[in-house]
């Protein structure tokens, strides 16, 4: 039995942080950013708005679009490195501002693989044969870790959420493979060092913005795209596909040039490569699904279609999936 995506979501904040904006705050210029990254906005949550707000209307609008009751429910899985409180978890946030009645949750800590982590975790719930219907949401809320003072960090991340539901396939559509992986050795060059019980939070940590994203970018750049790169075509190859028959590939967002490379080493065509870096920024476990549910709002994406998508991130961590869309 195989695991398939039966509804997408996503919610992004309304307010709007352009490069302009980040000229402002910061010793750098659109043009840097826009050609460095490709990003030229990203979005913030507004005051008190946390990850579980976000995630939750991202849960509502899957619950809407898959007619689905709210106690039909039976796992939800939430990928967040910016949970609401370290305990209770952010999935039973969710459960709760949901009221569903009749599930279990608990939050999975991948960084920017987190949704690709969840997706292979949840799939294997619903092929059990025990859970029927899994909401997998990847969520961060960046700018509560971020220091807007820093530009090697300020101007990469964004605020956002996306989410997917996960039923048994009835026609053997769904998740076909996937390539995961983890090194601890490239913990140091993207961390959040402070707060947690290595270094519990004192005004010591504070003092040493320790409670902020710390991120060694060249050093994760060389690792990223080689990473991305390498699973994305192994993946393809031990599955007898090539990157014509991919529809869209689906790359987590944290630098173009990094999907660039990644697209080119496969030899996807730019149109068949879903690229949203530009409005929302990294968005850490929320870019894949808010691509998938941008690709399938516009019709991008049809049932039938073979999608890729691959993500590189702080761990190291990283992961592809190849699926085939459709119920
Ligand atoms: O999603 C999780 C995984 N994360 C990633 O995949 C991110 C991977 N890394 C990257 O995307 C890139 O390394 C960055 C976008 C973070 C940086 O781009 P880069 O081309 O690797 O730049 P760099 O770090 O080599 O810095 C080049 C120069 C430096 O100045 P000097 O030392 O040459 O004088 C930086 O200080 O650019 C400077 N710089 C900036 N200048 C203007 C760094 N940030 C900025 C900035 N504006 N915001």
């Amino acid at each position: 039995m195989k695991a398939t995506i039966t509804a997408t979501a996503k919610y992004l904040p309304k307010r709007v942080l352009s490069n302009f904006d980040l000229e402002k705050m910061v010793d750098t210029s659109d043009e840097w950013i826009r050609t460095r990254t490709g990003i030229k906005t990203r979005r913030l949550v507004s005051e008190g708005q946390a990850s579980a707000d976000m995630a939750t209307e991202v849960a509502k609008i899957l619950l809407e679009r898959s007619n689905t009751d709210k106690n039909e429910i039976d796992l939800i899985i939430i990928a967040t490195v910016t949970p609401d409180t370290m305990f209770p978890s952010t999935a039973a946030r969710v459960q709760h501002k949901l009221d569903a009645q009749n599930c279990w949750g608990f939050d999975l800590s991948g960084a920017c693989t987190g949704f690709l982590y969840a997706l292979e975790t949840g799939a294997k719930f619903i092929e059990s044969g025990k859970y029927k219907k899994v909401m997998i949401i990847g969520v961060d809320t960046m700018s509560s870790i971020i220091d807007y003072t820093d530009r090697n960090t300020c101007v990469l991340f964004g605020d956002g959420a996306g989410g997917v539901l996960l039923e048994p396939s009835k026609n053997n559509n769904g998740i076909i493979d996937s390539i995961l992986g983890i090194d601890g050795a490239g913990g140091d060059s993207l961390i959040l060092p402070g707060g947690g019980s290595l270094h519990p939070a004192s005004a010591d940590t504070i003092k040493k913005k320790m409670h902020y994203v710390y991120q060694d970018g060249k050093t994760v750049f060389k690792f990223a795209v080689k990473g991305m790169a390498d699973i994305s075509s192994d993946i393809l190859k031990r599955n007898n596909f090539t990157g014509d028959d991919v529809k869209l590939f689906i790359p987590h967002q944290a630098n173009k040039r990094i999907i660039d490379a990644t697209a080119k080493r496969c030899n996807i065509p730019d149109e068949h490569v879903l690229i949203n870096i530009d409005k929302y920024g990294n968005t850490t476990a929320a870019t894949i699904p808010i691509g998938m549910d941008e690709a399938v709002s516009d019709g991008t994406i049809k049932d039938g279609d073979l999608v890729l998508t691959a993500s590189f991130g702080a761990g190291f961590t990283w992961g592809s999936m190849l699926i085939r869309w459709g119920k």
